[in-house]
């Protein structure tokens, strides 16, 4: 063999040679790419279920809670339209009031003014929910305040008529 084939063969072999350590090099880069990309993609899934688990407990306990807050509070006859009834809910320290309002539907709030906590009372003569001592006003169908002092909404209890009964099954909790 000549002495130029030898080098042209060497220069063959150091090429094919490259491309080889090239290729288990990628071959490399790749398994390790998958195994990472599998990696972080098994943790995510982990640290959501993780992250994610409390709030269906919460929700859990807070669905048996619900069923628990179940309260009567009035007879469905008891209250003509346009009558209020006051009661507690859901403790004995939380005062409400409940209304039947003229469009014949119960709505019911904690009534604790958002001002200064004075008990806000029904007014049939406007419809509204008044606070006699700054002259805060509410609306009646949805707890907004709507003049005077009050910034805030009244909490809103839920209510549900059945059987001729007016419970109050739940508080809607809102910026209030
Ligand atoms: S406490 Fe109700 S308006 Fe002030």
């Amino acid at each position: 063999m000549t002495e130029e084939k030898k080098n042209k063969n060497n220069s063959s072999d150091d090429q094919d040679m490259m491309k080889l350590v090239d290729n288990l090099n990628r071959k490399d880069d790749v398994n390790l790419n998958r195994r990472a990309f599998l990696k972080a993609s098994f943790g995510t899934t982990v640290a959501i279920g993780l992250a994610t688990t409390p709030f269906g407990v919460m929700s859990a306990v807070q669905n048996d809670k619900d069923d628990s807050e179940r309260v009567e509070i009035a007879d469905a006859n008891e209250l003509a339209v346009g009558e209020a009834k006051n009661f507690s809910y859901p403790t004995e320290g939380d005062t409400a009031v409940l209304v039947r309002t003229p469009d014949d539907k119960y709505v019911a709030y904690n009534n604790k003014c958002t001002h200064l906590q004075c008990p806000v009372f029904y007014e049939h003569k406007d419809n509204v929910l008044l606070c006699p001592c700054h002259k805060g006003y509410f609306d009646v169908n949805n707890g907004h305040p709507i003049a005077g002092p009050p910034q805030r909404e009244l909490p809103k209890i839920l209510v549900e008529v059945k059987d001729g009964k007016v419970f109050a099954v739940g508080r809607e909790y809102r910026h209030g």
